[in-house]
């Protein structure tokens, strides 16, 4: 069961379309404690980064649209609040490809996301972001295009935290990292949570996400067809076989999987 915390997020029954014809969510509804990591996964093209867009404000900028239903972001409908908004009233986010400037200098980067705060509160949350990454503090006057897909991430964290966010939203930092980088981020992820911040997680790398999170949704053809604590998930045999690689013939959808099985044991 989910914890039952007072909700930071949730989505209601939402609906998308891209311009105005192609619909990818079809009805999708999650919910983000307070204090929780909430994982939302599901193969490509599922549309989770649609459902990370529409719920940080980003859908219009790619000729996107709610169509219907509810984003409540502490106890308030912001589905029509915009996406700066969104940021002043504590949402932080990392979209895909860790979008920093890659002409800025490292330090010029982390300002950038300081949005609505003084200058010595930005001061010192650069500091704070420096002890935490010495790496990013000694190339602070370099242009961030030449730091390395890890540390880039790292700076792409840093500066979603410049605005001192009370959920952070995530699609896919693991991308393209190597393991121990993607180790390295899945520690800063835990330390996050443990200042406080509520995280909703979305991945590729199930393995990481179900370590991570306390509850985990799955999302396929822009509806979620299964929910559960990792534990309930990591029980269930389907979800194995599709998401955590273990076992099986090669399914492209945890549905495809469970139709499969459910034959195999009628026929068997
Ligand atoms: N700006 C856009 N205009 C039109 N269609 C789009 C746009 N962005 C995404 N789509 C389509 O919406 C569907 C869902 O895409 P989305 O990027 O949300 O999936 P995803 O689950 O994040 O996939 P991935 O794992 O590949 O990142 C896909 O069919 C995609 O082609
Ligand atoms: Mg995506």
């Amino acid at each position: 069961m989910q914890n039952q915390n007072k909700l930071i997020l949730e989505v209601q029954n939402l609906e998308t379309v891209y311009h105005g014809v192609m619909r990818v969510l079809r009805g999708m509804s999650l919910k983000v404690p307070e204090g929780g990591v909430v994982a939302l996964l599901g193969p490509n093209g599922a549309g989770k980064t649609t459902a990370l867009r529409s719920i940080t404000g980003l859908l219009d900028i790619h000729e996107g649209k709610i169509t219907k239903g509810k984003i409540n972001f502490f106890g308030e409908d912001i589905s029509k609040v915009s996406a700066h908004i969104r940021v002043w009233r504590g949402m932080g986010q990392v979209m895909e490809g860790r979008r920093i400037f890659p002409e800025l200098t490292v330090s010029e980067n982390l300002q950038s996301g300081a949005f609505g705060v003084g200058r010595k509160t930005m001061l010192d949350r650069m500091e704070a972001a420096y002890e935490r990454f010495p790496r990013l503090k000694e190339r602070k006057d370099q242009e961030a295009g030449y730091l390395s897909g890890g540390e880039q991430q790292m700076l792409a964290l840093s500066r979603t935290l410049m605005s001192n966010p009370k959920l952070l939203v995530l699609d896919e930092p693991s991308l393209g990292l190597a393991p121990n980088i993607v180790s390295q981020v899945k520690e800063l992820i835990r330390e996050i949570h443990k200042e406080g911040v509520s995280i909703l997680l979305v991945e590729q790398n199930a393995a990481m996400a179900m370590e991570l999170a306390d509850y985990v949704y799955i999302l396929e053809t822009g509806k979620i067809v299964r929910d559960g604590t990792p534990e309930e998930l990591r029980e269930d045999e389907d979800i194995q076989e599709f998401y955590l690689g273990i076992g099986g013939e090669k399914r492209t959808s945890y549905r495809e999987v469970k139709h499969y099985r459910r034959r195999k044991r009628w026929l068997s």
